[in-house]
């Protein structure tokens, strides 16, 4: 199968800038040279710039309240998902390289019309399922998976039609750690299947991986991999906008997406969040560069 990079330098969804520096950043720490290296082919590199961010559909009446910097997300992500959507429907596979986790949302748009259950992974410190009334900071990358879920407003939840993305039952959340009080009682009201820090000390990466592909295996016809670098453990990710201590240690993170090659059910993969502004020495630009060979099938024998 080829593979459709797609990468994105926008940070107006994060609350501090430099994860727009991340595509660039992970390319310098050698990208391509690892993927060429398994023998996969790379289709294309298609750069989602920001254009001018004219009038967009945001008229005056709109209530645009704590949802910052809502016409350059929208105008990203737009043009984001018709990307997605195609590469899909090449039938390649799409690898979005962010930028930060407000592009969650195009992409998503852009897989959701080629499956009729799009399973998600997503591993993350966050659940990013705040809204304009639950989100203490109005950063729509706290807001993505909600938003695709069809929880938000309606300028984000109705790119590319009105149905929502996903549905709750598809996603499972992975290295949990910071949840605020609106997203925990989204998580339980959708009993959307969550596996907190906790659940990783106590069962072992291994068996929680397995869990969450069994649960998903039968139930979608295409898996998604959201991997948000703030999952890590600020040791590991050092390079990261939101970081929250207590996380995934350096093998835990690529045990998850080793076993996900090998359960061969991923169909597309965004990673997200890399801040090169705030890295030690490229570490965590590297580790995305890992951790994006390790789910396409880098074997360490
Ligand atoms: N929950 C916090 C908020 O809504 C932090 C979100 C961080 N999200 C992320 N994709 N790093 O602002
Ligand atoms: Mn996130
Ligand atoms: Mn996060
Ligand atoms: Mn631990």
């Amino acid at each position: 199968q080829k593979i459709a990079a797609i990468t994105v330098p926008f940070d107006l969804g994060a609350g501090r800038r430099g994860a727009s520096q991340g595509p660039k950043s992970i390319m310098q720490a050698g990208l391509i040279r690892s993927i060429q290296q398994m023998d996969l082919t790379i289709d294309s590199i298609t750069d989602i710039s920001l254009g001018e961010v004219t009038a967009t559909a945001i008229d005056a009446e709109q209530d645009i309240t704590n949802l910052n910097y809502l016409a350059e997300v929208i105008e990203i992500n737009t043009r984001l998902s018709e990307q997605v959507s195609q590469a899909a429907q090449r039938g390649d596979f799409p690898l979005i390289i962010g930028g930060d986790h407000s592009i969650a949302i195009g992409t998503l748009a852009g897989l959701s019309s080629h499956y009729t259950n799009l399973g998600v992974i997503w591993i993350d410190a966050h659940s990013d399922l705040n809204t304009a009334d639950t989100s203490p900071s109005g950063n729509i990358h706290g807001m993505s998976l909600a938003v695709s879920l069809g929880i938000g407003h309606p300028l984000l939840t109705n790119m590319k039609g009105l149905q929502p993305k996903l549905k709750p039952e598809n996603i499972v959340l992975i290295g949990c750690r910071s949840l605020d009080e609106g997203e925990k009682k989204l998580i339980r009201s959708l009993g959307i299947k969550c596996f907190t820090m906790y659940d990783i000390d106590r069962k072992g990466m291994a068996h929680v991986m397995q869990e969450a592909i069994d649960y998903l295996k039968d139930r979608t016809d295409g898996l998604h991999v959201s991997y948000d670098v703030d999952s890590l453990d600020p040791n590991e990710a050092p390079g990261t906008g939101t970081a929250v201590n207590g996380g995934l240690h350096f093998r835990e993170a690529h045990l998850a997406v080793e076993m996900l090659h090998e359960a061969g059910i991923v169909t597309s993969a965004e990673f997200v969040e890399v801040n090169p502004l705030l890295d030690v020495n490229n570490k965590t630009s590297q580790l995305a560069v890992g951790l994006i060979s390790s789910l396409l099938g880098k074997q360490i024998l």
